[in-house]
């Protein structure tokens, strides 16, 4: 229900990280911003595709899934197109950023997964800049009320 709130709140050119160990609970945090968003499709893990894009009924706007993980260098990123994503207008989601933090750009908002229990997971947002901000206090109302 988290990531179906996000999702609801999300806007063109938002970037949302999400931070987490194997297994922590990043792709279903995406399914359910996906959710959320109204994604035509269920979200599956980019793991092997780098990245995954997804449309909605209501708008031309897209939502891009990004899985970083076998990326290892800014040059990577080049390489595999994510810079023009990332300049590009739509909503993207990423997972493992920390491997691609140089090319980020500031104002994201950070999700960090720890898994605190077999079926238990804690999640921790920063927001790195204003959009991010308004992001995070959008998602609390969203939330909670
Ligand atoms: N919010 C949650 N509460 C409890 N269990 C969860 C939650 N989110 C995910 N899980 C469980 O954690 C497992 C891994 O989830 P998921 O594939 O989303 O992780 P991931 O972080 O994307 O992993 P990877 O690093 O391999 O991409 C799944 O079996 C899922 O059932
Ligand atoms: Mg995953």
């Amino acid at each position: 229900m988290l990531g179906r709130s996000l999702g609801t709140v999300l806007q063109d050119g938002d970037i949302i990280c999400l931070s987490g160990t194997l297994g922590a609970g990043k792709t279903s945090l995406m399914r359910g911003i996906a959710a959320g968003w109204n994604a035509n499709e269920r979200p599956t893990s980019p793991t092997f595709t780098l990245v995954n894009e997804y449309h909605r009924q209501a708008d031309a706007q897209r939502l891009f899934h990004i899985d970083a993980y076998r990326l290892n260098s800014p040059e990577d990123v080049c390489s595999t197109g994510l810079d023009d994503i990332l300049a590009a207008y739509g909503v993207v989601v990423i997972e493992w950023p920390e491997r691609i933090r140089e090319v980020l750009p500031v104002d994201v908002l950070w999700a960090d997964i720890q898994i605190t229990g077999d079926s238990d997971r804690a999640f921790t947002f920063s927001a790195r800049g204003p959009r991010s901000q308004q992001i995070l206090s959008d998602l609390k109302n969203r939330y909670t009320g």
